[in-house]
């Protein structure tokens, strides 16, 4: 039995009052010890034309009931400038892969109805019809385009490699990018240039995106990055990465790329790693054995990392090439889909929550080698931010970590050592630390179901002047929000002091917590 288990089940019921039960977390923050920039671009999204993340999720129609702006969900809209997300991938994922680009521009009218790369997939396979089966492709690169203008976000294209041409590719660059009345696409794009910069050269290449070799891939790799038309701004190109702890593919793309020519590593902007955690159990019925599963399963994105920034040193000694871990989050199995075409579509618990929290600290505790992640899918789909459907919306506890954790986005990481009874590979207590100017954000979480921790913070190289601190906690790691309470889980003001050199506060079981102190 692990400790934890056993301080709840045995002695726990005993040891009562509470603060008797609570296991004592203390974190040093290394205010002099700089990691690295976090790239606000860690905090990004991922859309894809899958199930009811495009229609319903995002694209409601200008005609629609629904609240939008030109067509586009307003609540989302506001909701993702409150966390000022920073970047959306589009149009996958899987789809990617099959998608034709021209079928998404031009009058909406008269755009060709296409039948979705997840037609017959899952639920949808048992549907007649619908935007997620049959894509009407009323959502193509304009109005993603919009989208991202609207939130203020940065649009990162994923081209199609398994089914198109380089050729095709060049040509969706030229249509996003080329000059105001250069070109024939430039007058059929109908606006300025959309100056996209991000753009992942196919998805799962190893998988779904064409099935191939390392070595096969970085054959199209080189064929869809050379002569590329940059109309005076740097493409910044994003290989299709490896399948979680899959080194042989890190390591077989950068030898059979740089065996070719060593120069050729400068076309790698970001190398995009995908990792995706889960359990037997449901999004929301799941046993505490199960909720401590997901969240190791979770914490296995810093190996991950450290694993293939190994590999990836051996032909970038100067790790000029930095991670986009471009699908992340945790995929549960089907059943809580609040609309039968919601294919993927899952409730977000306090325990996915976790998840997040997890995970952005491992991303920022690891700045100097992650340049981008993009959590996987923005609505009503794996790991979501919302759930929508008709005229109905919430964010999910998901969403309040991206929300409390913004204050970090741009900052200085800085070391910080967490200290706490840990649950097998599962850390106790975890969490980063960044610096802005004299602000020191601290964020961490305490894995424990059973027991509250008290948490003292020693600032090694500075002392705080004032503290402020956050909490996104629930009754159980089950609860989430619904339609019905959308508010039942929500980010409140967490009690914490300080005496100059010291931040102490206390965390209920499963919870996270942010403290902002001003330093001296
Ligand atoms: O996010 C769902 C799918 O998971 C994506 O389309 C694919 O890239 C991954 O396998």
């Amino acid at each position: 039995m692990q400790r934890r288990h056993f301080l709840a089940t045995s002695a726990g019921a005993l040891l009562a009052p509470r603060a008797a039960q609570a296991a004592d977390g203390s974190v040093t923050v290394l205010l002099n010890e700089p990691v690295g920039t976090i790239s606000p671009l860690i905090h990004g999204h991922f859309v894809e034309h899958l199930g009811g993340v495009v229609y319903d999720g995002i694209w409601v129609g200008e005609g629609s009931k629904v609240p939008n702006v030109a067509g586009l969900r307003k609540a989302l809209i506001d909701a993702l400038k409150k966390i000022q997300a920073p970047l959306f991938r589009w149009p996958g994922g899987c789809f990617a892969d099959s998608y034709n680009w021209r079928d998404g521009i031009g009058p909406r009218a008269q755009r060709p109805k296409r039948t979705n790369f997840w037609a017959s997939n899952g639920m949808l396979a048992k549907q007649s019809g619908g935007p997620a089966k049959y894509d009407p492709n009323e959502f193509g690169t304009n109005e993603f385009m919009r989208f991202c203008q609207e939130v203020g976000g940065a649009p990162y294209i994923a081209a199609n490699v398994r089914s198109g041409s380089p050729r095709e590719y060049y040509e969706w660059v030229e249509y996003c990018n080329s000059p105001v009345g250069s070109t024939t696409l430039a007058a059929q794009r109908g606006t300025s240039p959309f100056n996209v910069q991000y753009w992942g050269i196919g998805n799962e290449s190893w998988g779904c995106g064409g099935d191939f070799s390392a070595e096969e891939y970085s054959v199209e790799f080189r064929k869809f990055t050379s002569w590329v038309p940059n109309y005076g701004m740097p493409l910044r190109f994003l290989p299709a990465g490896p399948n979680g702890g899959d080194l042989k593919w890190s390591r077989g793309f950068f030898e059979a790329l740089t065996r070719k020519s060593p120069g050729l590593i400068n076309r790698v902007w970001g190398w995009a790693l995908h990792y995706y955690c889960g359990t037997a159990g449901g999004p929301v019925e799941f046993n505490d054995a199960e909720y401590y599963e997901l969240l190791t399963k979770a914490v296995r994105m810093e190996s991950l990392i450290t694993d293939h920034w190994t590999v990836m040193g051996e032909y970038d000694r100067n790790h000029r090439v930095k991670f986009a871990v471009d699908e992340w989050g945790a995929w549960h199995k089907a059943g809580s889909e609040v609309a039968p075409h919601h294919l993927f579509g899952q409730i977000g618990t306090m325990r996915d929550a976790m998840v997040a929290a997890l995970t952005l600290d491992i991303f920022h505790r690891h700045a100097d080698k992650v340049a981008m992640a993009n959590v996987a899918q923005l609505v009503n789909c794996i790991h979501s931010l919302f759930i929508a459907h008709e005229d109905k919306f919430l964010a999910t506890p998901n969403y309040h970590v991206f929300d409390m954790y913004k204050e970090h986005k741009g900052g200085q990481a800085v070391r910080a050592v967490f200290a706490a009874p840990s649950q097998g590979k599962l850390p106790g207590l975890d969490g980063s630390a960044s610096l802005t100017g004299k602000r020191l954000v601290l964020t961490c979480t305490n894995s424990s179901l059973s027991a509250g921790m008290p948490v003292e913070v020693k600032l090694a190289g500075g002392t705080a002047r004032s503290v402020a601190g956050t909490i996104l906690h629930a009754v159980k790691p089950q609860a989430h929000n619904s339609f019905a309470e959308p508010d039942l889980i929500a980010p409140k003001a967490l009690k914490a002091e300080t005496s100059g050199a010291s931040v102490r506060f206390e965390m209920p079981p499963s919870s996270v917590a942010r403290i902002i102190c001003e330093l001296a």
